[in-house]
């Protein structure tokens, strides 16, 4: 065997071992000489070897650290692929390389000791003071002493809810709302009572008419799925409220890093209002992180409920959040995903020109109103035919049908899971093409939610 076949075929049994997970994304090789030796092979073979691989995109070099086995890469995408717009979690092309620089100060002993104890509900210091900072806005600023931590937002709105709401007993929700909250009220027992809205959000009657409810679960923020805002009066107008009936609301602020202006509830309520966030979609949902922020009596009740339910953050997820926040990578992220979000948006109004979308010029949610004669469930079916992922259709409370686009999952290109932005493919989803055949004519709309299947109606208002 030549000298050239030899180190291709030691670069395949390198290829194997990275294959069956002996070698791992990260594995340093040894030192070339140290390589040479261990294979009884010339210095120069060995570098052969390192050169094959890194050349078939197995491994990568350093200047000055060495050679390194590469992150496997997502498979290719095939042309026809799904256009699977499912989760709503936009992960930006520069964020890798922007989280691994932050986090490579990570790996030493010493850190890596201190990440690997316990975190309780109540974090660390250094976990507090950034997460109140970065929570931060319009002039509300949280106090650290009142910033708690779970696993990630949804957890946050589980302990909040256990913690104000005992079994049995109600809690108030937009009619429409995010899903997750129906499936949590039902593992705690909890009874979802439907608030009526109008275009500014629950309005105030609806909650008094509900009465008894121990808390109102709210979304000023973009809420899911119809993406509206509520404006500041309305925000007024709760606050007042919550104090009168002295009920407690969980706000949740999942959307409030999409740019507005406006002040949360619990700036206005700071006694009644429990605020969640994470960094699901501020950074990314695998290194998530979530938070509530407590009013100053409930803070020890939330954080015995994010103890006692398991839902508290991990330590090392923790300091990682800490860090991308601290050196500022987070709100580089976070600034590219404004900017991410409102190119989408501008890519859907010039696809859904001439129809009915109404949206928030930030999010990352539209909501579309098909044209006649197409309905929510044909639709989806011919959509899912040419290629598209869309959610499943559904009703209005008032019975209306309209085509539900939920967690992203809709014709529209909100989000794509991904490291890619928007491409033109990607926009050429079938759903504006669909929606212009047969004979359809664009006229006035009636919503669709970005988030297709995530919309949970909760029954009628009673
Ligand atoms: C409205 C809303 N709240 C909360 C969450 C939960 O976020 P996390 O992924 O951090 O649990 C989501 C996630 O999709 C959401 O859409």
């Amino acid at each position: 065997m030549g000298a050239m076949d030899d180190y291709r075929k030691i670069a395949d049994v390198l290829a194997a071992q990275i294959a069956d997970g002996r070698l791992r994304a990260g594995d340093r090789l040894p030192p070339q000489r140290r390589f040479a030796r261990q294979h009884g092979i010339a210095g120069s073979t060995a570098a052969r070897v390192y050169g094959e691989l890194i050349r078939r995109g197995l491994a990568v070099g350093e200047v000055g650290r060495g050679t390194f086995i590469r992150a496997g890469r997502p498979p290719a995408e095939p042309a026809d692929a799904l256009v699977d717009l499912e989760l709503n979690f936009s992960v930006l092309p520069e964020q890798p390389a922007l989280v691994a620089a932050s986090l490579g100060g990570m790996l030493r002993p010493d850190v890596v000791e201190s990440a690997l104890r316990p975190a309780g509900a109540v974090g660390t210091a250094p976990a507090r003071e950034t997460a109140a900072r970065l929570l931060s806005r319009a002039g509300w600023a949280p106090n650290p002493g009142h910033v708690l931590f779970a696993g990630n937002g949804r957890q946050a709105i589980a302990a909040s809810v256990a913690a104000l709401v005992p079994p049995g007993e109600r809690l108030g929700v937009e009619a429409l709302t995010y899903p997750v909250v129906k499936g949590i009220a039902g593992r705690l027992g909890v009874t979802l009572v439907p608030l009526a809205m109008d275009e500014n959000g629950v309005t105030p009657e609806a909650i008094r008419s509900s009465r008894p409810l121990r808390a109102v679960y709210l979304q000023p923020r973009l809420r899911t799925p119809l993406g509206g805002t509520m404006p500041a009066r309305r925000r007024a107008e709760l606050a007042d409220l919550l104090h009168k009936l002295d009920l407690y609301a969980v706000e949740d602020a999942i959307y409030a890093f999409l740019p507005e202006d406006l002040p949360p509830l619990a700036d206005l309520a700071p006694e009644h209002v429990v605020v969640v966030d994470s960094l699901s979609k501020r950074l990314a949902p695998g290194l998530t992180t979530g938070f509530a922020v407590t009013p100053p009596l409930l803070t020890g009740r939330i954080a015995s409920a994010l103890r006692s339910g398991g839902w508290s953050a991990a330590r090392f997820a923790l300091e990682a959040a800490t860090r991308l926040l601290a050196d500022g990578t987070a709100e580089t992220v976070q600034r590219a995903k404004c900017q991410d979000a409102a190119a989408r948006q501008a890519l859907m109004r010039e696809r859904l020109a001439g129809f009915a979308v109404e949206a928030d010029p930030h999010a990352y949610h539209c909501w579309w109103r098909l044209p006649e004669p197409w309905r929510a469930e044909t639709f989806v079916a011919a959509a899912a035919r040419r290629g598209s992922a869309p959610g499943r259709p559904g009703r209005q409370p008032g019975g209306q049908p309209h085509h539900r686009a939920g967690r992203g999952r809709h014709p529209c290109p909100p989000v794509r899971r991904g490291p890619e932005r928007p491409r033109a493919r990607r926009v050429d989803a079938p759903g504006p093409h669909l929606a212009r055949e047969r004979g359809a004519r664009p006229r006035r709309f009636y919503p669709v939610g970005p988030r297709v299947h995530s919309v949970a109606r909760v029954g009628r208002p009673a």
